[in-house]
């Protein structure tokens, strides 16, 4: 499989040694997270480089020139630590330990060198909450709990304590304690039952996690994914989340970071409404920098659906500003179900009887599946979501194989049926292994519409009309204008209820984004007298539509269409001139394609249109963008 030469060439390729990092320097981009697009990418599911049907962190090293190629700033590892691998390794049973089979810490501080020689920044899961009941510390604390780790974990006689935190893991557990026989005592824990949750109030636990964290930000990784942080600490008579100690040592943690290592990121997971996780960036920025956007994600989703912007318009207006310093984490679908916690109980019955019709498809209080077949595959609506991922405020956060519309496979058990290895080539085991088919540690999907004979990497290079091209492209676009990363948003609304628009402003870097929800044709009519005088000029082809003027601005989509327009300055707003220009240019080809295709409506002379002369270069994207 060979890669095109990248086109938007970050500063290192793989050319470079191991250990020249083409990273600014140290402390120069305090912010670089902003910008960045991040793709989370399981080491186990990702490449096997020494046959055994595992993915290992070699095999990703041999992947990055490919991450690069695509547009990725920042990976994302999921834990690879020392785990019995009950819970896809969140039950970690030794903090600074790789899990043998993906490797070694030589083989980690390769890629990490590796990344950063591409440009590529790299943070890692870490999972404060709990550990495993494999860790040594809790094997200490069940036997001797008069020891040194006796108080590690959160014990009691009983376990009627903290009766109003809720069961999230509702398929498998029917308590938040379990009973210990050799301590013969109860454990906490708010996920799996052999999953205890450490004693936060004890320092040591506090000192321990610290020293942990630290021991991988000294080898060079650019951040953490801090998994399940709502949980830290409990408290009796509350819901055992969101609690002020818990944001007290998320800021303690943020201080030993900013001190000690510069420009690295804290993402926090706090799966909570948007009111309670701005809390995780602190009053002043001062806790982590980046939280995921939870309550958007099912929106999309139910909007999409609805054929009606208002599930996305309410949660973004209900969502409070975030420090200047601070970003939010947009994203689709990751390891984990599409959660649906962050909705009424109407709307989760409307999600699980629109995209879950077989039951297997649920899992806990979600939806087991991943996008490409909640979105029946479907390219318009792909590309749909893609570009709201990408347009909406906050960096993108991508899941290995969503580019080229993976599947899944709704028959493994727990979440896997999402985590399986990612499709390469149409060869052996999707050209992930080289192992004996029946030795992957999970099936690899090979169903007639996604499976990897038609599903894959190679196969969508080859095709410049491919899923994977066109997002690469819209990366590209993407990183071309700062806006899309830190500039503010605006809903600019319409009568239209199906047809999603907003503008984002950074400077002079202004964009519009356009979106219909529905699968048909739709006009829209769009106050824009703000902008009188600029012309929009569409993102991927460059070419410009009749100038904004006073009147509304009409546009028409295609069923799951969208525009990415920038609005671009008029150099000398003299409005008879416009007119003037408008009436010799639309008789030039490309105008007169636009209209003819009834791509722009017909201008409103009064509306000052103007400016289609441009030549239209051949658009790399399909669809309607
Ligand atoms: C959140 C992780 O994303 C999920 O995969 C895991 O099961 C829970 N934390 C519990 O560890
Ligand atoms: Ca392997």
């Amino acid at each position: 499989m060979t890669l095109p030469v990248p086109a938007q060439s970050t500063p290192g390729t793989g050319e470079q040694s191991a250990n020249q990092s083409a990273l600014p320097p140290p402390g120069s981009d305090p912010e670089w997270f902003k910008r960045a697009v991040f793709y989370e990418v399981l080491v186990r599911g990702f490449a096997d480089s020494n046959a055994d049907g595992i993915g290992d962190l070699r095999g990703m090293l041999g992947k990055l020139d490919y991450l690069q190629w695509l547009g990725v700033d920042c990976l994302w590892l999921p834990p690879f630590f020392a785990s019995p691998l009950r819970d896809g390794g969140y039950d970690v049973s030794d903090y600074t330990a790789v899990l043998p089979e993906f490797g070694d810490i030589e083989d980690f501080k390769e890629l990490i060198g590796a990344s950063h020689s591409r440009g590529m920044r790299m943070i890692i899961d870490f999972v404060m909450n709990h550990t495993s009941d494999q860790h040594p510390w809790f094997q200490a604390s069940r036997s001797d709990p008069d020891g040194p780790y006796g108080d590690f974990y959160v014990w009691a006689d009983d376990d009627t304590g903290y009766a109003d935190a809720r069961i999230i893991f509702v398929d498998t557990e029917s308590s938040n304690w379990t009973f210990d026989p050799v301590r013969k005592q109860y454990f906490w824990h708010r996920f799996f039952s052999h999953q205890p949750d450490l004693n936060f109030e004890n320092p040591k636990v506090q000192e321990a996690i610290i020293d942990a964290l630290r021991f991988w930000l000294d080898l060079g990784i650019d951040g953490f994914r801090l998994d399940a942080v709502p949980y830290l600490f409990e408290e009796e008579g509350t819901n055992c989340e969101n609690l002020p100690r818990t944001h007290e040592f998320l800021k303690k943690v943020r201080k030993i970071v900013d001190a000690e290592y510069p420009d690295r990121v804290l993402l926090c997971e706090a799966n909570q409404w948007p009111a309670d996780v701005v809390e995780y960036f602190g009053e002043n920025g001062d806790e982590c920098q980046m939280a995921f956007h939870f309550p958007v994600m099912p929106r999309l989703f139910m909007a999409v659906r609805r054929e009606q912007r208002f599930p996305i318009s309410e949660i973004m207006a209900q969502t409070p500003d975030i420090p200047d310093n601070c970003q939010w984490g947009v994203f689709l679908r990751n390891h984990d179900e599409l959660t649906l916690e962050m909705v009424t109980d109407e709307e989760r019955d409307y999600m699980w009887g629109e995209y879950a019709k077989d039951p297997r498809m649920k899992a806990n209080i979600g939806i087991r599946r991943r996008l490409a077949p909640l979105l029946d595959n479907d390219i318009d609506t792909l590309e749909l979501f893609t570009a709201l991922l990408l347009s909406l405020p906050g960096s993108p956060v991508m899941y290995y194989g969503d580019e080229i519309g993976m599947g899944d496979n709704i028959w493994l058990g727990d979440r896997d049926g999402v985590r399986t290895p990612m499709q390469w080539t149409p060869d052996r085991n999707g050209g992930f292994s080289t192992a004996d088919p029946q030795r992957m540690h999970l099936p690899l999907v090979a169903d007639p519409e996604y499976g990897f004979q038609v599903t894959n990497v190679e196969a969508q290079l080859r095709n410049s009309n491919s899923m994977l091209n066109w997002i690469r492209t819209m990366i590209s676009v993407r990183k071309q204008h700062p806006t899309f990363g830190v500039g503010s948003y605006a809903e600019i609304g319409s009568r239209n209820p199906t047809v999603l628009s907003f503008v984002r402003e950074f400077g002079d870097d202004v964009v519009l984004c356009v979106n219909n929800l529905s699968r048909f044709p739709q006009p829209v009519e769009l106050d824009l007298r703000r902008f009188e005088g600029y012309t929009p000029v569409e993102l991927t082809g460059r070419v410009q539509f009749p100038q904004i003027g006073v009147l509304p601005y009409m546009l028409t989509l295609g069923g799951h269409g969208f525009y990415w327009f920038e609005l671009s300055k008029p150099a000398a707003p003299a409005v008879e001139e416009e007119e003037e220009d408008w009436e010799t240019t639309a008789s030039s080809s490309v105008a007169q394609s636009l209209l003819e295709a009834g791509v722009v409506g017909p201008a409103d002379s009064s509306s000052g249109s103007g400016g289609l002369g441009a030549e239209a270069p051949t658009n790399p994207t399909h669809g309607e963008s």
